[in-house]
């Protein structure tokens, strides 16, 4: 059972590294580098599911660690609904708090649930950390 890689995961991380130039908020800003440090993870993985850089382990665990790491800080960092004329958080987040929580959780479990057994297995398994990215992204970030 292989997911291809769909166009749509790889979307997810297109947001460029000066995204959030600009941004006053401080909390707004920590928030933003957290999901920067986990989309350059997620990337580091996709080139290795999509064969454009080999599966080497070590990197790949690390990536792994980062989007884990990275991830159980998210209710912390978005527990205060910060705004900044830069950000794309969408206010309902604060709305539907046990929701978004529970989305930060399905993150950081299909992270944890990653195989990097062969390239197969990690693109296989990197399809439900691209799916736990859209079910966030898609109510609670808006489209800019
Ligand atoms: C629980 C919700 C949630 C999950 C899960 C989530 N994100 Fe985010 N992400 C957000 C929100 C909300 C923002 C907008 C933050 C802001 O602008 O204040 C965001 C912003 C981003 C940004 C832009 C950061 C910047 O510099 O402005 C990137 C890149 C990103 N996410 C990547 C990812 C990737 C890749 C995944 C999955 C591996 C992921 N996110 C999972 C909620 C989530």
């Amino acid at each position: 059972m292989h997911h291809p890689l769909s166009l749509a995961l790889l979307l997810i991380v297109a947001t460029p590294a000066w995204a959030h130039n600009g941004v006053k908020d401080p909390q707004v800003m920590a928030r933003m580098t957290a999901m920067e440090h986990i989309g350059d993870a997620f990337q580091t993985l996709v080139s290795m599911a999509k064969q454009e850089v080999p599966l080497h382990q070590a990197k790949a665990h690390m990536a792994r660690d980062t989007i884990v790491t990275h991830a159980s800080t998210i209710t912390t960092l978005f527990e205060a609904p910060a705004t900044d004329a830069k950000s794309e958080a969408l206010p309902n987040i604060w709305d539907n708090w046990a929701d978004f929580s529970a989305k930060a959780d399905d993150l950081t479990k299909a992270a944890q649930a990653l195989d990097f057994k062969d390239r197969a297995a990690l693109a296989d398994t990197l399809g439900a950390v691209g799916s736990a990215c859209r079910a966030c992204h898609k109510p609670y970030r808006e489209k800019k």
